[in-house]
Parts: structure tokens; C-alpha cells; sequence
């Protein structure tokens, strides 16, 4: 299995013909696109949760851990409860709900708990996110989130849904489109 952290294959990645990447990329409705296209295309449309599955994943499954997690939401200050369900490339799966507190400003967004849970707990390589809010638009993640995901996640997949279906699918890079992390570091 390749262990390495999300920024060390991306940075072992980079000059490799993309069509020898390894991960999430082979799931890609079209990799003869260009990154470019890619990251201007609208993402997918809307998909009824039930047929949201794509090449046999069980997105379904990964969305119900991100709602589970999100009943545990602590988000009594805005009300905004929002779930998280980070996939590992073992196929285990690792929730995060938001915790707020009266400070405000020391809130922890549901995807950085699932992060942050799963790396403490020695998981490295990481899929998919799935993100829940209840809300008719879908809910991204933050700015911090992304920057966080990207450095130790790669170009995951990440999946929007609310408490009914998915929303929509991107890619990380297309929330990130020019990241900075540990490669402008060397
Ligand atoms: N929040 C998340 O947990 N994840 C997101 O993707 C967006 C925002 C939380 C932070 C805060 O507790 C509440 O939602 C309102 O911003």
C-alpha cells in the first residue's frame, strides 16, 4: 500500500506522466480533459443519492456516515450543523461533525475534525470526503479546510450532499485551483 502523505506523492507525482498517477484520479469521468477544463467545467449536476454511486464506489454509504456524524454537530452559536466522512484508501471511513464554542473563533469545521481524527489516529492516504449540511445549495468547505485537505489528502474527491442527495462531486484542485503547500516550501 502507498503510505505516503497526500503533499509526498504529490510531490513524488509530479513529474510523472499524469496517466501513471496512482489514486482517486483513475475515477475521473474523462481524464482526457485538461486540467484547465477540468477545473472551469460546472461540476456534475445534481444526483438522487440513490444513483450517485460512481464505478461501484458506495457513495450512498460514505454520505449516511457524514449525516450520522452530523447529528453529533456542537453548533449551538450559528445553528449550522454540518457532518463530514473522511474515506481512506483501506476503505474505512473517519466522520467529523463542527464544534463551536463561546469564543467563536476556535471553531472546528467538520472536515478538519474527520482530518484531523483520522491522521492522530495513523491513517495517511485518504480517497474521498463526503460533506453534509442541510441546506438546498451545496456546502464546501472553508478556505482552511481546503488548504488542510489538500496538504494531507491530495486531490481527493470531494461529495456534496445535503440530508437527501447528492449535490454535486469536484475535485479537490477544483475548490483549490492554485494551491500553495510544501513544494514552494523546498
Ligand atoms: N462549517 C463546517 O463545519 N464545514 C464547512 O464546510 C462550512 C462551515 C461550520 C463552521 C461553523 O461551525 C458553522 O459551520 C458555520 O460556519
Amino acid at each position: 500500500m502507498d503510505r505516503r502523505s497526500g503533499a509526498d506523492r504529490r510531490l513524488a507525482d509530479r513529474d510523472r506522466p499524469e496517466g501513471d498517477r496512482r489514486g482517486v484520479d483513475d475515477r475521473r469521468v474523462d481524464d482526457r480533459r485538461t486540467g484547465h477544463e477540468r477545473r472551469n467545467e460546472a461540476a456534475l449536476q445534481p444526483v438522487a443519492l440513490e444513483s450517485a454511486s460512481a464505478g461501484g464506489f458506495d457513495d450512498a454509504a460514505l454520505v449516511a456516515a457524514a449525516i450520522d456524524a452530523r447529528g453529533r454537530a456542537r453548533a449551538r452559536f450559528s445553528g449550522f450543523k454540518v457532518g463530514a466522512a473522511l474515506e481512506t484508501s483501506t476503505g474505512e471511513v473517519v466522520t467529523g461533525c463542527n464544534v463551536e464554542n463561546a469564543t467563536y473563533g476556535l471553531t472546528m469545521c467538520a472536515e478538519r475534525v474527520a482530518l484531523y481524527k483520522a491522521l492522530s489516529d495513523g491513517r495517511d492516504v485518504f480517497t474521498r470526503i463526503a460533506v453534509v449540511a442541510d441546506t438546498d445549495d451545496p456546502t464546501p468547505p472553508c478556505g482552511s479546510c481546503r488548504q488542510l485537505l489538500w496538504e494531507f489528502c491530495g486531490d481527493i474527491e470531494v461529495i456534496l450532499a445535503n440530508l437527501s442527495e447528492v449535490k454535486r462531486r469536484v475535485r479537490l484542485s477544483q475548490l483549490l485551483p492554485l494551491p500553495f503547500d510544501a513544494r514552494l516550501l523546498e
